[in-house]
């Protein structure tokens, strides 16, 4: 079958427009990777052609290795290709790589019809889908986007997970259920590097959300609906705080401990305690002692 014809190629370009739409790609912003199953290599295979291999580094003259990803394909978004032309024209914009059987090198095996690399944060994702592999199987998501609400909480919240989280928390019910183990911050580091890339891939070992201050937000998910519907729930709740916030510096009424306790048991879930603390004052950004 040709990638250009598969569901999968659909669903991720589907997911490129939705993200793109939602005004969170402005220019090249953004990058998207996806592993692939065993079946859907096989059923592709035959598109596939040989390119040469390459090292996988953070910065030039960096080496780096995911060995829990060896032998493994991945669909990713080229480096500098605008979210808005992936639907348009996939090829170009889009590829498959193909990791060594040590995961220390690629190789393009389809895709970037036009030349070009794959997203400068490739490492990046690499080490956040070697450490989702290993907590569950299934995941195979890794997302980046420029999302303004969340964005334009990083200058105005403490960057920390615990406040942050809360606030987030509070603004929607349905934050909590979708994300029980809540939000990680990474504070300003210069992108494309491997600090703030093993910083990020810190906070996937058990969350799955991470924002980076003044620049943006990583999810992940089994699937495109589900890291897309992530990153979603977070940036609405980070659009209705941004509202909150033009109105009021604190809030007459909100969600407290108690309440969110309540929704464990019939949801199934358990909203990580860190979260839950009493706060003394009901003003935005309160950092409990
Ligand atoms: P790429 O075009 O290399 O994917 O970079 C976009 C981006 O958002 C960097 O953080
Ligand atoms: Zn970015």
């Amino acid at each position: 079958m040709r990638v250009l014809d598969s569901e999968l190629m659909k669903s991720y370009a589907r997911m490129a427009m939705d993200g793109f739409n939602q005004g969170w790609h402005e220019r090249n912003g953004g990058n998207l990777s996806y592993r692939m199953k065993a079946e859907e290599v096989e059923a592709l295979r035959d598109d596939f052609k040989e390119g040469e291999w390459r090292v996988i580094g953070w910065q030039k003259g960096d080496e780096s290795a995911f060995p829990g990803l060896a032998g493994e394909y991945f669909m990713v978004s080229g480096s500098g290709k605008y979210f808005r032309n992936i639907e348009l024209d996939p090829e170009a914009n889009v590829c498959i790589i193909e990791l060594n059987e040590e995961g220390n090198r690629y190789r393009i095996v389809w895709g970037l019809r036009n030349g070009g690399m794959p997203t400068s944060e490739l490492p990046t994702h690499l080490a956040n889908l070697e450490v989702l592999k290993a907590r569950d199987p299934e995941m195979r998501v890794v997302y980046h986007c420029h999302p303004g609400n969340t964005i334009a909480l990083t200058f105005v919240l403490p960057l920390d997970s615990r406040v942050f989280t809360r606030e987030i928390f509070e603004m929607v019910t349905e934050c909590a259920v979708v994300f029980p183990e809540g939000i990680g911050i990474v504070p300003w580091v210069i992108c494309g590097g491997r600090q703030i890339g093993e910083m990020t891939a810190e906070i996937m070992k058990k969350q799955d959300v991470a924002v980076w201050a003044h620049h943006g937000a990583f999810c992940c998910g089994k699937d495109f609906d589900l890291a897309f519907g992530l990153m979603h729930t977070v940036e609405k709740s980070a659009e209705i705080l941004v509202k909150v916030l033009s109105m009021s510096p604190s809030k007459l009424n909100t969600i407290t401990p108690e309440n969110f306790r309540e929704l464990n048991a019939p949801f199934s879930i358990h909203i990580n305690e860190d979260f839950l603390y009493e706060r003394k004052s009901n003003k935005i950004g309160y950092v409990p002692e």
